[in-house]
């Protein structure tokens, strides 16, 4: 089995976990270290629908928290036919602490999509940005 093969039953086994009885529309994620370790996360909502945290994030900051700083790649599993791809925020966090990774959308049966960070997010705000401030 291919490794990403591996990384999307990830995925599925940790969107079983998704908490979105507002949305019925669960996710998983799983986001693999340049060790091959894997961290997964599943969206979690709440009554205020506006702290909802997707799937995506809840696996960054776990990976984060957990002290791992190095990654690889990330897929993403919902149950749809064409690709769910990360949402705005979800993008704007992977590409700082995930940098360019390989983003591999799936669905329950198969693979969907394919992107890098970088085309997913091509024209970034981030720290590099914060740092040129003034350099005109
Ligand atoms: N959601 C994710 O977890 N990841 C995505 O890539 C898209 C959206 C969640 C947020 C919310 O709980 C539900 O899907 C519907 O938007």
């Amino acid at each position: 089995m291919a490794a990403s093969d591996l990384l999307m039953t990830a995925a599925r086994n940790a969107r079983e976990q998704a908490i979105a009885p507002f949305s019925g529309f669960k996710v998983g994620a799983a986001l693999e270290t340049t060790d091959g370790t894997v961290i997964t996360g599943c969206n979690i909502e709440n009554a205020s629908y506006g702290l909802t945290l997707c799937a995506e994030r809840v696996a960054v900051f776990k990976a984060l928290s957990e002290g791992h700083r190095a990654f690889r790649r990330i897929a993403v599993v919902a149950d749809t036919p064409a690709p769910t791809a990360p949402c705005g925020a979800c993008r704007q966090i992977l590409w700082e602490y995930a940098g360019d990774v390989e983003v591999i959308l799936a669905n329950l049966e198969r693979e969907t999509g394919r992107f890098s960070m970088k085309t997913l997010l091509p024209v970034p705000f981030d720290a590099g940005v914060l740092r040129s401030e003034g350099e005109r």
